[in-house]
Parts: structure tokens; C-alpha cells; sequence
């Protein structure tokens, strides 16, 4: 009787150390499944690309529609710095090319010289945008002569 008292109790012991040992084998699971989550949250999306072609390609035709090529060319300083230096100057986002926009439609001073930049008023922001991207994707590709 004592005998089989003493192998129910070691059973039951067992049964929960087997239990126990269990449960912490499922955490142990659980946190190294947790593991690969925030690497795989980390992998990005690349973003899209600056400028598509299409606006890269019609940004380069505005230029050479409007009066830009009488103060400035890509490669070399006329009136106003090369293309090629103001996108060596500044990176490829979209603060700069709304900044530059600005630039374009309002003209302005103090960033190359004394010689101030000619406003363009006439010209729309979304062209002025694409005539940006075009002008920033110059150090970046060889688009580019005008
Ligand atoms: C009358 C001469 C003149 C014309 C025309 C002209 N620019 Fe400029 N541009 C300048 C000068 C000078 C600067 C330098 C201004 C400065 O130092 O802030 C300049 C600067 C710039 C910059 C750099 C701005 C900066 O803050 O870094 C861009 C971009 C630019 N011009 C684009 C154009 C475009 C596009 C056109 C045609 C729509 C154009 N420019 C027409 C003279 C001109």
C-alpha cells in the first residue's frame, strides 16, 4: 500500500515536472519565434525611385523651351551655376525640389553669387518640379546633355 502511495506521488511529480518543462519549452519556442519578427519588419520596401524617366525627360525639354540655357548650362558656369554642380550641391528629395522650385518661380540670391537668379512666375510648379528632378538626377545619370 505504502509502495504504491510513494509510485502515484512520483508519478504525479513527474507529470509535472514533464508539464512544467513543457510550458517552458513552449515559451522558449514563443520567444525565439519572436525573434525573426522585427528582422523581417526591418527588410524595406525600396522606395521609389526620385524621378521616373518621364519626368526626367520632361524636365529637360522645359529647360530648353524656356530661358534657363541663356544663364546656364549642365557642365559649365554662364550667369548662373552649371546644372551639374547644383545637383552635385544638394540630394535627391523632395524638400530640395520643392525648395529649388521655389527658386525657379521666385528667383533669388546669396546661395552662388551676387548675381541673383531671374524669377520665373510664369512657370508651373509641377513643371518647375520635373525641371528640378531633371536638373538634381544629372550627377546621377547621364541623361544629360543640352
Ligand atoms: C538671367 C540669368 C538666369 C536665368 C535666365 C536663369 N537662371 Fe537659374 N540662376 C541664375 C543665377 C545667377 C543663379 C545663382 C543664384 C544664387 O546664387 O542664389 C541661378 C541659380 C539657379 C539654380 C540653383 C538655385 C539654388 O538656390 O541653388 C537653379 C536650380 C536654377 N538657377 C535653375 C534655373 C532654371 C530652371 C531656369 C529657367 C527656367 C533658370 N535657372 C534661368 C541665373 C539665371
Amino acid at each position: 500500500m505504502e509502495m504504491k502511495r510513494l509510485m502515484i506521488m512520483l508519478l504525479c511529480a513527474t507529470g509535472v515536472a514533464l508539464t512544467g518543462n513543457a510550458s517552458a519549452q513552449v515559451k522558449k519556442k514563443a520567444a525565439v519565434k519572436k525573434k525573426p519578427a522585427p528582422a523581417a519588419a526591418t527588410v524595406k520596401t525600396p522606395p521609389p525611385p526620385f524621378a521616373t524617366d518621364t519626368e526626367i525627360e520632361d524636365g529637360k525639354n522645359l529647360i530648353s523651351k524656356l530661358d534657363c540655357l541663356a544663364c546656364h548650362k549642365v557642365d559649365t558656369k554662364l550667369v548662373g551655376p552649371a546644372y551639374i554642380a547644383v545637383s552635385e550641391k544638394y540630394p535627391q528629395d523632395q524638400a530640395t525640389v520643392d525648395l529649388l522650385t521655389q527658386k525657379i518661380i521666385k528667383g533669388g540670391s546669396g546661395v552662388w553669387g551676387a548675381v541673383p537668379m531671374a524669377p520665373h512666375p510664369a512657370i508651373a510648379p509641377a513643371d518647375a518640379n520635373k525641371i528640378i528632378k531633371y536638373i538634381l538626377t544629372l550627377k546621377t545619370n547621364s541623361h544629360a546633355s543640352l
